[in-house]
């Protein structure tokens, strides 16, 4: 099982690296993923996440089925953003809405080194950008208006307390 890592590991603020080579190596450290993901019943999972700062991720969602998306660049976002409640494997029992757009367009590429295109709306969507925002360092605290950042981080930090 891979060791998730949570907030202020520094590893969670860095802007991950391209994978240079999409081989079985990276083909089996996503089937780990995927892995550790059910383990902690997550929808998605960045390398970065999991210690390695390399731009791949993991998304998984009732009615999609798991996709693996590496070297992932959003093409399009819509003008139009809706406000959902997040949470993060490495930021673990906080839950806060946080608007972003409705529907996005993905090009990357998947383990099988194949290249795709998909557009996604809903949670899918919303899972995509979340996942993104890790492989650039953002955590979804990050999006937060500042006063609700500054309350999220004071009510995290008293649930590491008890
Ligand atoms: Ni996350």
């Amino acid at each position: 099982m891979l060791e998730i890592a949570t907030m202020g590991n520094g590893i969670l603020t860095q802007k991950a690296l391209r994978v240079e080579k999409i081989d079985a190596s990276v083909a089996s450290f996503i089937a780990d993923m995927f892995e550790s993901m059910r383990a902690h019943r997550g929808l998605g999972l960045a390398a970065p996440q999991v210690g390695r700062s390399e731009r791949m991720f993991i998304a998984s969602i009732d009615g999609d089925g798991p996709r693996a998306f590496i070297n992932p660049e959003i093409v399009f976002t819509s003008p139009e953003e809706v406000v959902l409640e997040e949470g993060c494997l490495s930021i673990p029992g906080l839950y806060k809405k946080v608007r972003r757009p409705e529907f996005v367009k993905v090009q990357a590429w998947n383990e099988r080194g194949r290249r795709f295109n998909l557009e996604a709306e809903g949670l899918l969507a919303r899972v995509i950008l979340h996942e993104f925002d890790h492989l650039n360092g953002i955590l979804f605290v990050d999006r937060l208006l500042p006063a609700a950042k500054r309350r999220a981080l004071e009510e995290y930090e008293k649930k590491l307390r008890i």
